[in-house]
């Protein structure tokens, strides 16, 4: 795996410099703007990124076991991978993340049960320790995650889950506390609706658990396909990936492994989204197709052109303007949600309307506004968006709010007349490797103000 521009950017691509947790804080880039001037059209070659929602996972799976484990096409600069890495350690593991994408972990002891709020008010997904470390050490105290601008965030299906896997849970004082003294025992386990969350910690925790665990009506999507790869290589027995109905037998012990993770199936449709509303062409290179047959349908229909090339992705659309085209967000392998803003952002300049609709999250509109403010018309009714083709985009200062809403700001800049502001990009950092890197390295000019 060539080193991502990340670790060039960071240090002599030949000398992978670790860094090592304790002393790399995570800085959040917290006043910082990006500014970006539209125009361009792009040519040439992105790096395509290890899956951040992947990664986070490895991570957590890597107290099950006490000894050492190995990922490849880490997304390390990430701060979501930073801020994870401080609660695992704050747990008793060690973690190592190089900066040519490798990141090794150990938990040779549970050293704490407690997953602090002051860490996991950070970074949500912190929830998915609750599996593991129920799994591996009978004991877990994980602060209650919190909504975030999405909107509720609610874990109860986790929860539900391993209480029918044995657990003893309370909620008190803002934490889920957790006991499993004599361990987990296997569970027919039905979820209501498709959740990746809860899909992942009831696998990770049915891994160590007595006997057989089924997972009904499971999430499908690839993360969780390569987070029981993996886990079936530290030994896991796990059948069924990527259907509805996942098996787990559980085992005794886990031992270590070496993963190469899946690469980031959103940072690729970003990117495909950017080639559409941009025009040029663009070669996406270590990324795949076949997990986002969804939006390649829709991209296809309003006028990209996007094919597989061996390890790589070209994608390219002429001069002609994109046909509106309408999109529903579904679980995988439906239209995925964490792609709806970069497709609506496309769809401003389309010809004639789309029609978004939203059907995961209560409040993920909230790039809407910010584009209105650039020129473009839409009209929000409740989880549905018309978005009417304009003529062009005028660049403004815009705010980001979340991680998938920051990056349609920055796509929306790339087509916009003049120069776009965007404030709190923070938010971009937890999600996009490099982003000024691979943009600019492709035509587009795009700069980092620091605050
Ligand atoms: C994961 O979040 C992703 N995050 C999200 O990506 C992604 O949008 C989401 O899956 C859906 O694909 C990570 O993997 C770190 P869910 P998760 O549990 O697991 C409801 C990004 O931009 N629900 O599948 O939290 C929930 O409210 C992020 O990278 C319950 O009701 O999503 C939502 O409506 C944003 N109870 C729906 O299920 C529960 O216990 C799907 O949530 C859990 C979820």
């Amino acid at each position: 795996m060539s080193p991502s521009p990340a670790s060039k950017a960071k240090g002599k691509a030949d000398e992978p410099q670790t860094i090592e947790l304790i002393s790399a804080e995570v800085k959040s880039s917290g006043l910082d703007k990006m500014r970006v001037v539209g125009g361009a059209r792009l040519k040439g070659d992105i790096p395509i990124s290890g899956a951040k929602n992947a990664a986070l996972k490895h991570m957590c799976a890597a107290l099950l076991t006490d000894e050492p484990v190995q990922f490849t096409n880490m997304p390390n600069s990430l701060i979501d991978v930073r801020t994870l890495a401080q609660v695992l350690n704050h747990l008793g593991m060690t973690v190592a993340l190089r900066s040519d994408g490798v990141a090794i972990l150990r938990t040779k002891d549970i050293t704490s049960h407690i997953a602090p709020y002051d860490l996991v008010r950070k970074m949500r997904a912190s929830v998915i320790v609750l599996g593991p470390l129920l799994a591996r050490h009978g004991q877990a105290e994980v602060s209650l995650p919190g909504g975030c601008a999405l909107g509720g965030r609610p874990v109860d299906l986790h929860i539900q889950g391993l209480k029918a896997m044995g657990a003893e849970i309370d909620l008190d004082g803002g934490y889920i506390k957790a006991k499993a003294p004599k361990g987990l025992t296997g569970a027919v386990i039905n979820f209501p609706v498709s959740s990746v969350g809860a899909t992942e910690n009831l696998m990770m925790a049915a891994t160590l658990a007595k006997g057989e665990t089924i997972l009904k009506n499971a999430a499908r999507e690839p993360e969780i396909v390569d987070q029981g790869e993996a886990l079936i290589k530290m030994g896991a027995q796990i059948e069924g990936l990527g259907t509805p109905e996942i098996r787990i037998q559980g085992v005794d012990k886990l031992k270590g492994a070496v993963h190469d993770v899946v690469a980031d199936r959103i940072e690729t449709g970003t990117y495909m989204c950017a080639v559409g509303l941009c025009g040029g062409q663009v070669r996406l290179q270590n990324t795949r197709t076949d997990f986002l047959s969804a939006l390649i349908a829709r991209l296809e229909l309003a006028g990209v052109e996007i094919k597989q090339d061996g390890a790589d992705v070209l994608v390219h659309r002429n001069g002609s303007k994109l046909k509106g085209v309408d999109i529903m967000t579904e679980p995988y392998p439906g239209f995925p949600t964490d792609l709806q803003a970069q497709f609506m952002t496309m769809l401003t300049l389309c010809e004639g309307a789309g029609m978004v609709t939203e059907t995961i999250f209560e409040n993920r509109f909230m790039h809407v506004p910010e584009l209105i403010r650039m020129g473009a018309n839409i009209t929000v009714q409740g989880n549905t968006a018309l978005v009417r083709g304009v003529d062009k985009l005028k660049g403004a200062e815009v705010m980001a709010t979340d991680l998938r809403a920051s990056v349609s700001l920055i796509l929306a800049g790339l087509v916009a007349d003049g120069e776009t502001t965007v404030n709190r990009i923070y938010h971009l950092d937890r999600g996009y490797e490099d982003i000024v890197a691979k943009l600019g390295n492709v035509g587009a000019e795009i700069e980092r103000l620091k605050g």
